[in-house]
């Protein structure tokens, strides 16, 4: 088949490289200038293990044409639509999936066949019939179901694991009106052996915010229970370990922390619970998740203030920028709030990430000091406040620490390194969830 994907992120991309993987001839089509260019020389405008390689072998066996706009002299049996759905002021920003949609409508106007175009993109219930549909209706001058057929097609990648939830998926959602465009549908994914669900196109786009409100409640969960946890004397984890060997829960997902990050989960939970108060079923739960999550960075400050007894002009090394490890985006990082909490309680910041850093300063006006390399960032600090579990971090030696820091403080963010052997090595250890917190504030 020719198959177009609209949108060069780590989605689009993901896309492009299965159905180049399965043989196609694809266009992959992003309209930033910068993007196009690099993608078309074989590399990603993003971080993700493994894209590059198989980006450069697709581009240069000609399966994969990257390329600004769709190109008119082609035809396509399918499209797919990836382009971003950031959070916007009032909700969810859908103007790149509609345009995007009367995009491949007026390709339609000059093409034959009657193609499927589906949607991956995260969009509210709904939107496929009412957004999209009407919009390549009108630039096509088609109907939908005759002469051309929509699908819902969430995607449930990781950032950092793209490619093995792209080519190894736990499951595939298709939703589409007729049970024949799903079947249609479902054999672009028959190759994956996993189980492909063939619904209605609400109930898939529904499915998406469903599954990331879940994991994302569990993380809240995890960190209420920390919370409890330390101030009872145990640890959350030992706890957590031993709860989700209960195959009905489930050991992952329950990693207490400064809180979830990312460009999914904040955008996803808070679409949802905006969507249940719209529908007048507001979402206690889904508000619930938000709100722990929101007062987890206090929970780490106040952990730090306690810890270093008061952070008034104390040094602080804030070790981990991006929201999680092994890339370096930075979207809904938890270490923004950490960060200004620590400036506005007078703490001297510096931070360190391994790729991260410049897209920080991006996210925060004042000038940020930022050390170039660990050792430099901890060295004469009073307090090491990890917020990144990055695996440089996980091997900072307890000794080290303690000859390099001018008070030998760690608060773990991300229960990143060992407790028993920091405290052996005198390092004063407090961890998300930790069984010891500091002693309050006289
Ligand atoms: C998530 C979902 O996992 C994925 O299925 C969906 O398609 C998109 O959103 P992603 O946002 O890339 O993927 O990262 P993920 O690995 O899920 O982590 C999200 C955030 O949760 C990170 O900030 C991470 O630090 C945090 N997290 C994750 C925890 O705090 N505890 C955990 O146990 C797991």
């Amino acid at each position: 088949m020719r198959v177009a994907i609209l949108g060069g992120g780590f989605v689009g991309v993901a896309t492009a490289l299965f159905y180049a993987d399965g043989g196609h001839r694809v266009t992959l089509v992003e309209p930033n200038p910068v993007r196009a260019d690099l993608l078309a020389s074989g590399r990603a405008p993003f971080r993700e293990p493994g894209v590059d390689a198989r980006l450069r072998r697709d581009v240069e066996r000609l399966r994969l044409h990257v390329d600004r706009r769709l190109p008119l002299d082609v035809s396509f049996q399918a499209y797919v639509i990836c382009v971003g759905t950031p959070a916007g002021p009032r909700g969810l920003d859908l103007r790149a999936v509609r345009l995007a949609s009367t995009q491949v409508g007026r390709h339609l106007h000059h093409h034959a066949g009657r193609p499927l175009v589906f949607l991956k993109s995260t969009v509210p219930p709904g939107t496929l019939e009412e957004e999209v549909v009407p919009r390549i209706e009108r630039a096509s001058g088609r109907r939908a179901d005759v002469g051309f057929h929509a699908v819902s097609n969430p995607e449930f990648l990781r950032e950092g694991a793209a490619l093995r939830d792209t080519f190894r998926p736990d499951r595939v959602v298709v939703g589409a009106r007729k049970p024949s465009t799903r079947r249609r549908a479902a054999r672009h994914f028959q190759r994956l052996r996993c189980p492909i669900v063939e619904t209605d196109p609400r109930t898939a786009e529904f499915v998406k915010y469903a599954a990331n409100a879940f994991l994302a409640l569990k993380i809240s969960y995890a960190n209420e229970m920390a919370r409890l946890a330390s101030a009872v004397g145990v640890d959350v984890y030992e706890v957590m370990h031993a709860v989700g060997l209960d195959p009905r829960i489930g050991t992952q997902f329950l990693r207490a922390g400064a809180g979830f990050g990312g460009s999914c989960f904040p955008k996803d939970v808070r679409g949802l619970a905006a969507l249940a108060r719209r529908m007048r079923r507001p979402s206690r739960l889904a508000e619930a998740v938000l709100a722990i999550n929101d007062s987890q960075g206090n929970y780490v400050l106040d952990l730090a203030e306690r810890a270093v007894g008061g952070l008034e002009g104390r040094r602080v090394a804030l070790l981990g920028l991006s929201f999680k490890p092994d890339t370096d985006d930075v979207r809904e990082t938890r270490a923004l709030p950490l960060y200004r909490g620590l400036r506005e309680r007078g703490a001297r910041v510096t931070v360190w990430d391994p790729v991260a850093t410049a897209n920080f300063q991006a996210l925060v006006g004042e000038k940020i000091r930022a050390a170039p390399s660990l050792r430099e960032a901890v060295r004469g600090a009073d307090l090491a406040l990890i917020q990144t579990e990055w695996r440089q971090i996980r091997s900072l030696r307890a000794a080290d620490l303690k000859r390099w820091m001018r008070r030998a403080i760690v608060v773990d963010g991300r229960r990143t390194l060992d407790p028993e052997a920091l405290e052996r090595a005198g390092v004063a250890y407090f961890g998300v969830g930790w069984r010891r917190e500091p002693r309050r504030r006289a």
